[in-house]
């Protein structure tokens, strides 16, 4: 039997019959119900999407009430154990694990597809000394489509693979320049005999050595972080590459578009935004005050709360565990203690429970990547490139699913009609 709702319109007695398919409704159905023959059909008023689902997606499967999260169906914390982030990027893009001979030449692919154009260098150099590295990703990556004009062929899946390739492999190259140039030093080339993660370290920061070489214990640590921002289903920078790509336009620009979303403080800009709350509230005697003005609307606990999370995040978990593992190398960061203080009041005020508010990824996230050295600034380039995979993985699900259109929702108009206009000379005089 098909599953069906019957909606019972009181402005004209009409009942319908919607069909249910996927515990959804299609809300093209909903517009079949009309006040009369020529008024406009029902429209779903949806701010912020919080019940809307997009598209049908087999990439990532999230449960918010129980805090799981699955890529293509594997436990997040079965991969950042036992798996690596190419690996995974191969399993976000084709959808099941790669045999040896796949993974080999998937990884030397990528590995020999990490040098950019000597333009996109003078491209980069051209920035101001002090520009914001996020600013600098997201220019150079949509510069890319000028480099690779043939990635506006998106029907063909040997040319969508290419790009695939191209993107994931010259992101940390792009980051990592980012991040030479606000610090005024030389950009390093990649060294492809290195892994994608430890080339990525000695692009940031190798000096006069001849090789870079990173410890293995910081390397497995950025590793599993790339791996838990790999994918996140339909979050505001995929949205915004799937909507942006919705168009046909080269993935290049849609993963700029992506990157632009990422880029603000109620997305990848969290972490930064964690460590600046850390750094205010100073000494653990602070943190009452703190949580009092949180909760009189002053100001937000950030790295706290989740619009699909109403548990705690899967990611922040591990995250908490591999801080372990990196201040056993780096030595411990102050802020933890703050970090694990605030945490455990969090978690018993009543007014963090009533709303289901738990650590998110970048709660702890931020800790980890100052330990490495890293500046603010550079957090959610590190977001950045670890989402890649995931980004190109719905956007090459979006380019083949026959049930997508260009994005455009609906409005409902508030402004005036019909206005006669008056000009300026008579308004004036
Ligand atoms: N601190 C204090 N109160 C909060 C917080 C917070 N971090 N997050 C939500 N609330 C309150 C909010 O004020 C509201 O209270 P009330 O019902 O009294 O008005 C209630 O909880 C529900 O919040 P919401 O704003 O309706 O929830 P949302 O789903 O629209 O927002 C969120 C989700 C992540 C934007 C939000 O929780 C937030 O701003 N958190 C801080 C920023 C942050 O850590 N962002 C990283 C998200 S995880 C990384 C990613 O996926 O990008």
């Amino acid at each position: 039997m098909t599953e069906s709702l019957t909606v019972r319109d009181n402005r004209t007695g009409q009942e319908y019959d919607v069909p249910i398919a996927d515990g959804a409704i299609k809300a093209a159905d909903l517009g079949k119900i009309k006040a009369s023959d020529d008024s406009p059909g029902l429209a779903v008023y949806d701010p912020g999407f919080v019940n809307t689902a997009s598209c049908r997606s087999s990439v990532t499967y999230i449960d918010g009430e129980k805090g799981i999260l699955e890529y293509r169906g594997y436990p997040i914390e079965q991969l950042a154990e036992k798996s690596n982030f190419l690996e995974v990027a191969y399993l976000l893009i084709n959808g099941s694990l790669p045999t040896k001979a796949e993974y080999e030449a998937w990884v030397h692919e990528i590995t020999y597809h990490t040098f950019v154009h000597e333009n996109v260098k003078s491209l980069m150099q051209g920035f101001r000394y002090d520009a914001h590295p996020m600013g600098m990703l997201m220019s150079s990556v949509g510069a890319l489509s000028t480099f690779y004009p043939d990635a506006a062929n998106i029907g063909d899946a040997e040319n969508r693979h290419m790009q695939i390739v191209r993107m994931i492999a010259k992101m940390p190259t792009l980051g990592a320049w980012s991040f030479r140039h606000a610090q005024g030093k030389p950009y390093v080339y990649p060294d492809n005999d290195l892994s994608y993660t430890a080339n990525f370290l000695s692009m940031l920061f190798k000096m006069s050595e001849s090789k870079y070489e990173a410890d293995e214990r910081l390397v497995k640590a950025l590793d599993v972080l790339l791996i838990l921002h790999a994918d996140h289903e339909q979050n505001c920078s995929t949205n915004a590459v799937r909507s942006v790509g919705s168009s046909q336009v080269d993935p290049y620009s849609a993963v700029a578009a992506g990157i632009g979303a990422l880029y603000g403080p109620l997305h990848g800009g969290a972490n930064e935004a964690v460590l600046r709350m850390l750094k205010r509230i100073g000494t653990k005697e602070n943190i009452p005050a703190f949580i009092e003005g949180v909760k009189n609307g002053d100001e937000k606990l950030m790295g706290f709360g989740h619009r699909v999370y109403k548990n705690y995040d899967p990611r922040a978990k591990i995250i908490k565990k591999a801080c372990d593992d990196v201040f056993e190398v780096t030595g411990v960061n102050p802020l933890l203690e703050i970090a694990q203080e605030l945490e455990k009041i969090a978690l018993e005020d009543e007014y963090f429970v009533k709303r289901k508010l738990y650590p998110n990824v970048d709660f702890y996230s931020g800790l980890i990547y100052e330990a490495l050295q890293f500046p603010p600034e550079m957090f959610t380039v590190l977001f950045a490139i670890g989402r890649t995979p995931g980004w190109l993985a719905q956007w090459n699900e979006l380019v083949q699913d026959k049930e997508q259109k260009i994005a455009r929702p609906k409005q409902i108009y508030t402004g005036d009609r019909t206005l006669d206009f008056v000009p300026a000379s008579e308004r004036w005089a």
